[in-house]
């Protein structure tokens, strides 16, 4: 029992990570297997109250074992890889990938079909927020195309389904600015329901109006939220603990956080609430969700908010609704046509309505999420993965697969990592090819029409890289080969 508690003990301490168990093996193995557990903490500096849990964990504090460092790996050809990055994507994620050695061309605006047509054919990687369209006629002008990072949450403006077919593996950000957007609504629920947007104008115009008429503290408000996903049940617990009643609507029953209540129909939702804030995704159901007929059930003198996608609230609805006074005031952040760059006029060419929304009185229009460098961050890194690791861990049209690192001490080993038709018999003609060698790890994974297979390849000599190579993707059901050394 005492051994057991001992080495619990000491695997507590180096962590549960892989490389953590690596040390604990080493250690176990070859380097003190005459001494006691308890001796053995001692001699590594084990937990000791000056030594922070930081210091334990840099390198100089553990000066007694090596931890196997993973080789970092390198296509076998395009060897230059070119990565093209739109509409403003964050410098955070500029830098982490030309860290990598990548070339990187970077635009703040987003590119038409035409344009893309024309200039994607050089690039192995491009990454795009929600105004780029990557179609299936782009698709097929990207014969250099790896991969695509959509840098934002929604990835319909990506043609999945062709993308997948090409061998080409599509992320996005699903959680980096869930927690943004819910403090955003917060803010938005305190500034609507204080018209200090409206107060701080006047203010500018040098209009002195001191009246707390229809302003209101949110605690004991309704919060309705339609939609509770990611971004839904964060807000849940952000308005709770502002003091608000939290109801949500949604089209699968889900466990309620805090306090919050799940009710059974928009309807209910829209009759209870002081606020509606709407985070539902864009789906030919969720079009013109919130129209005459809904605003017509909310409370008179209800909010409503939506920062989900532009088509779900019909906007000229919401204009009368405003107008009339039914709706005491509204944010919209997000609309049905959006300008294609900062400065571009927000105007009725655009959006017909755009005129008679931007002079109604207590509607905020637009904001600026501060996600933006953690969505660099976790696009990037996903990009980063599959380029040079083969990972298609998070990627919302394929098979996710990925494999433990190759380290440092395996410097004959190759990765293949081959994307190609799901259909039966494949998996064999690979391994005829891969007999020769010794194959030390290998995962497949199908999704459709696609599977995606990852093998690590011990001892396999320069000259037969080539080789290989050509015989996998010669296989009749290959979309795409790479060799990742
Ligand atoms: N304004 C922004 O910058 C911004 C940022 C992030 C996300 N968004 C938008 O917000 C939306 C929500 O994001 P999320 O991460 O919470 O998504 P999510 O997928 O985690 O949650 C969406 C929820 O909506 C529910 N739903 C789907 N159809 C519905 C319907 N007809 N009625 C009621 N509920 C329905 C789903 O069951 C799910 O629980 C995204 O789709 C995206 O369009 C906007």
């Amino acid at each position: 029992m005492k051994r057991f508690i001992d080495s619990f003990l000491l695997s507590l301490h180096l962590t549960t990570t892989s490389s953590a168990f690596l040390i604990h093996h080493h250690v176990r193995r070859n380097q003190h297997p005459h001494l006691k557990a308890s001796q053995r903490r001692l001699r590594l500096h084990l937990p000791s109250s000056s030594v922070t849990l930081h210091d334990r964990f840099r390198k100089d504090s553990v000066p007694t074992f090596s931890v196997r460092k993973p080789k970092v790996l390198h296509p076998v050809e395009n060897e230059d890889l070119k990565l093209l990055l739109l509409e403003n994507i964050s410098q955070e994620a500029v830098k982490a990938l030309r860290l990598q050695g990548f070339q990187v061309d970077h635009s703040t605006k987003a590119m038409s079909e035409d344009e893309l047509v024309q200039k994607i054919g050089s690039y192995h990687a491009i990454g795009i927020r929600s105004k780029t369209k990557i179609t299936e006629r782009v698709i097929k002008a990207a014969s250099k195309l790896l991969v695509v990072g959509c840098f934002c949450i929604g990835t319909n403006q990506v043609d999945l389904l062709t993308a997948a077919n090409s061998g080409i593996p599509v992320f996005n950000s699903p959680f980096s600015n869930s927690r943004s957007v819910a403090e955003l609504v917060i803010s938005e629920i305190i500034a609507l329901s204080r018209q200090y947007f409206q107060r701080a104008f006047e203010m500018r115009q040098g209009i002195w109006n001191k009246q707390s008429k229809s302003c209101w503290e949110i605690r004991g408000k309704t919060l309705g939220i339609v939609g509770y996903g990611h971004i839904g049940s964060q807000l849940s617990v952000l308005a709770e603990a502002f003091g608000m009643r939290v109801l949500f609507y949604d089209v699968i029953n889900i466990m309620p956080l805090g306090s919050a209540r799940q009710v059974e129909s928009l309807s209910a939702l829209l009759a209870e609430s002081d606020f509606v804030t709407l985070h539902v995704p864009e789906l030919p159901e969720t079009m013109n969700m919130i129209s005459t007929e809904q605003l017509a059930e909310m409370k008179k003198g209800a909010y409503l908010i939506n920062n989900a996608r532009g088509k779900v609230v019909d906007i000229p609805a919401l204009i009368n609704a405003l107008q009339s006074g039914h709706l005491a005031g509204a944010a919209v952040d997000v609309y049905p046509a959006e300008p294609g760059s900062n400065g571009a006029p927000f105007d009725d060419q655009l959006n017909s309505w755009s005129s008679t929304l931007r002079t109604l009185p207590n509607v905020i229009l637009r904001h600026i999420l501060e996600a933006q460098r953690m969505i660099g961050e976790e696009v990037s890194s996903a990009l980063i993965r599959y380029l040079n690791y083969g990972s298609t861990i998070g990627a919302v049209n394929f098979p996710e697969v990925d494999l433990r690192a190759i380290t440092l001490e395996q410097p004959d080993h190759i990765r293949i990592c081959y994307v190609h038709n799901n259909i039966p018999g494949v998996l064999r003609q690979v391994n005829e090819v891969l007999s020769p060698y010794n194959v030390e790890k290998q995962y497949s994974d199908s999704r459709g029409d696609i599977a995606y297979l990852m093998a690590d390849i011990a001892d396999v000599s320069p000259a037969d890289i080539n080789k290989l190579r050509e015989l996998i993707s010669k296989t009749s059901a290959n979309i795409l080969t790479r060799l990742l050394v």
